[in-house]
């Protein structure tokens, strides 16, 4: 289960674990791009199916995990991906604005990982991938509705996996540095230069052979930045 598995990172994470053969659900606010990588998922040979819901809400939230859970028959692994990065100064981001980045990436975490909870601990062998950021690990000039949320969502996953791992949950905190995606090329972080700057694929690979190591291990907290940006 991916939450913004539609595109950017979370659709490249679904493409490699899809070629695994990983049954995959996705999520996301855009139809049409879930639709289109639901049917490239499919070209694997793995089950996909699609929930369309804005993680920040949190009844629609369990309707549509709940909804991918019954047509694919459970949940093992969880990517709480799903994020948005609006960037400005204090003093001119409106309120309104900085409230909606703390309600998406911080309460869509939230919402999510509860609703798929029963359904990860019913697997016996569950899986939680967090992805906050390196902007979570300290904050820094126009960055601040993100930064927060980001830092939030790090605490969060550590307590969540503190408690979870007693039920053989195995939550994963990732904070990657920039990554090329329509997130960070539109937010003028970075050009997306492919010969300098990691790409979603990069991010993707990691996140797959984190998964695949032996069970009685656990990836609690990690990094990955470009070489030379
Ligand atoms: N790219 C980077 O440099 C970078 C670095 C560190 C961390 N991250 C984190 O990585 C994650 C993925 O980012 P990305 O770079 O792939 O960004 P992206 O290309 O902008 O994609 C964002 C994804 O989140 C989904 N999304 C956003 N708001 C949503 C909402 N309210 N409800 C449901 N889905 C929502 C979008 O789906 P829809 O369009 O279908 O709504 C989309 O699939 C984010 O959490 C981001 O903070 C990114």
């Amino acid at each position: 289960m991916i939450t913004g598995g539609g595109r950017g990172l979370g659709k490249a994470i679904a493409l490699l674990l899809a070629a695994e053969g990983v049954n995959i659900g996705i999520t996301g606010r855009n139809e049409k791009a879930l639709k289109e990588t639901a049917a490239e998922i499919e070209k694997a040979g793995v089950k996909a199916a699609y929930a369309v819901f804005s993680v920040d809400e949190e009844a629609g939230v369990k309707t549509g995990i709940d909804e991918l859970a019954k047509t694919l028959g459970g949940i093992d692994i969880l990517v709480n991906n799903a994020g948005i990065g609006n960037f400005g100064a204090l003093d001119k981001m409106p309120a309104t604005e900085w409230e909606q980045v703390i309600r998406t990436n911080l309460f869509g975490v939230y919402y999510t990982a509860m609703a798929a909870y029963p359904y990860l601990k019913a697997s016996g062998a569950g899986d939680v991938v967090n992805v906050a950021s390196t902007a979570g690990l300290k904050g820094s000039a126009n960055m601040s509705a993100y930064a927060a949320s980001k830092a939030a969502v790090i605490s969060l996953s550590q307590s969540m996996m503190a408690e979870w791992r007693k039920q053989e949950i195995r939550v994963i905190t990732l904070t990657p540095s920039t990554i090329a995606s329509d997130m960070s090329i539109q937010g003028g972080l970075t050009d997306g230069n492919p010969e300098k700057v990691l790409q979603p694929e990069d991010f993707a690979e990691w996140v797959r052979d984190i998964l695949k190591m032996n069970r009685r291990a656990m990836i609690a907290n990690g990094s990955i930045f470009s070489t030379n940006p």
